[in-house]
């Protein structure tokens, strides 16, 4: 499989200018965009079909749709660039030089867009695409977990940042927006082509680099590390690709990225990941303190469990997603599926947890004051996109609260402090309709991790009476006044509400 030749993207980047995710829907329509997301090509083809020679019509079938065009129609859609300028870079096949030979695409290019900017991401074909098994080196598109990623990265300005494993350079692109400099890595040489390709295409300067894990940035420290590691646990005898597995065996990428992201970050600085972690008996917070522990750098930690699936069920998630599904050859799907299972009995793994990583290494650079912070919770259901903000803004929370803890004014500082109940905070009473007191009282926040905290009558009293007029201590002592009991004893749920954003 071939990779882009850089040296296309000044004149393909004027031919995709006006090639935006709106201009695709309005193409298209609502059902084939929702059927898109579903991986269900059919209807967004017939609807671009029909809009005959329409450039954005022509580029969509061309590279996102796998249809075959003229050599004709690649010349409307390409004018900049050309159908030989295209080929010779490795975009496209064509069967001959006449306006009616045929001609597909040898990569997938799309437009991706955030709040702020459009890129467009060139990547190998997916299987929708090519309906064939994806090959071990395919390089990755945007993904779930990628969007996930971006999503979650608190994006204060910084220095330098690297991005581990970086693919098609979504995250890098993305760091590009408030870092310095942007060092991407990967094993990968066809993944840096494709990422040297991608932000030649965005005007962005990325430094590339090949290799594994921290070979390539021995020696060097960053403000922020981002990393959608191959975090796929794939034993021996399933089949593998570079782009999820990382060759190593069980969940021992996450583990190594874990307990060694600390020697790489600048004091203050932040490694943010996604993984998979195996649970034993033990559960699922002894599995990543292990590796926690194992740093020889003291970093904060905040670790939040997003899912877990059971052995059997993660089997089935990703041999399915590697295209071994029983109607494809019954035999190497069930040889697939034991070999899962023999492995993670072996091993004792009866589930595996999914979710997000944030690391800190303290500001003092782990001297006289170590870390602060370890935190690990599981917590489904939505999340706010993006949650970066929410992730910065809890982090804060936290540091001013230990700051008042370390100069030794601690409660009393907080009893002076005036708090107002955060606008996406919602309060839920649940109970039988002939009851007059409320059985449940739930207090929900609409943003950040969509947070619910059952509280009493005196914590619900309390949150009610934060409008930044009185201070904590006159609430606690008004709470008190009104008959609620060990009013003083709020203050360890009132420091969680805080730091969990729900007080500010
Ligand atoms: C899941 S993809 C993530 C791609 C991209 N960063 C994103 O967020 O969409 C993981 C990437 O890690 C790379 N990779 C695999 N093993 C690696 C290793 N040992 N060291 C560095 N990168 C690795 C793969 O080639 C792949 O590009």
């Amino acid at each position: 499989m071939s990779t882009p030749s850089s040296e296309a993207a000044p004149a393909l980047r004027a031919d995709v200018e006006h090639w935006t995710n709106d201009a695709v829907a309005e193409l298209i329509g609502e059902r084939a965009v929702l059927a898109l997301d579903r991986e269900q090509l059919v209807p967004a083809r017939l609807a671009a079909r029909a809009a005959a020679d329409d450039p954005i019509a022509l580029l969509t079938r061309l590279f996102a749709l796998g249809d075959t065009l003229s050599v004709a129609q690649v010349a409307r859609a390409l004018p900049t660039l050309g159908v030989q300028g295209a080929a010779a870079s490795g975009l496209i096949a064509t069967a001959g030089a006449s306006d009616d030979d045929p001609v597909r695409a040898l990569l997938d290019l799309r437009p991706y867009e955030t709040e702020t900017h459009r890129w467009w991401i060139a990547s190998d074909r997916g299987e929708a695409v090519t309906d064939a098994r994806l090959e071990g080196d395919h390089v990755l598109g945007v993904g779930g977990a990628s969007l996930t990623l971006a999503s979650i990265t608190m994006r204060s300005p910084v220095g330098r940042v690297l991005d581990l494993g970086t693919g098609s350079g979504v995250q890098a692109l993305h760091a590009s927006t408030h870092a310095h400099s942007v060092v991407g890595t990967d094993v990968s040489r066809r993944a840096l082509e494709f990422a040297a390709f991608n932000a030649a295409l965005a005007g962005v300067t990325l430094d590339l680099r090949e290799g594994s894990l921290l070979d390539p940035v021995a020696g060097e420290t960053f403000d922020l590390v981002v990393s959608n590691p191959p975090f796929v646990i794939t034993p021996a005898g399933a089949p593998s690709f570079e782009y999820r597995d990382g060759g190593m065996a069980g969940d021992g990428i996450v583990g190594s990225l874990v307990s060694t992201l600390g020697g790489v970050l600048n004091p203050g600085g932040v490694a943010q990941l996604l993984g998979n972690w195996e649970i034993r008996a033990e559960g699922w917070e002894a599995r990543v303190s292990e590796w926690l522990d194992a740093s020889p750098v003291p970093l904060d930690a905040w670790v939040v469990q997003r899912d877990s699936l059971d052995a059997a069920q993660y089997a089935e998630v990703w041999l399915r997603d590697a295209g071994v599904i029983p109607e494809r050859g019954r035999v190497s799907f069930d040889e697939a599926y034991e070999a899962y299972l023999s492995d993670f009995d072996r091993r004792g793994v009866r589930e595996v947890g999914f979710g997000m990583i944030l690391l800190r290494r303290p500001a003092s650079g782990g001297g006289t004051s170590g870390p602060t912070l370890r935190r690990l919770e599981f917590l489904e259901g939505p999340i706010a996109t993006p949650l970066g903000p929410h992730l910065v803004a809890s982090l804060a929370a936290h540091d001013r609260l230990v700051a008042l803890d370390s100069a030794g004014l601690g409660d009393a500082a907080l009893l002076e402090t005036r708090l107002t109940v955060a606008s996406d905070v919602t309060r839920e009473v649940y109970g039988r309709p002939l009851l007059v007191d409320p059985e449940h009282i739930l207090i929900r926040q609409g943003g950040g991790f969509g947070r619910a905290v059952r509280a009493d009558t005196g914590l619900a009293g309390f949150v009610g009476a934060c409008d930044g007029e009185l201070t904590v201590g006159q609430i606690l002592g008004a709470l008190s006044a009104l008959g609620v009991e060990h009013a003083n004893e709020l203050l360890p749920a009132i420091r969680e509400l805080v730091e969990t954003g729900m007080l500010a």
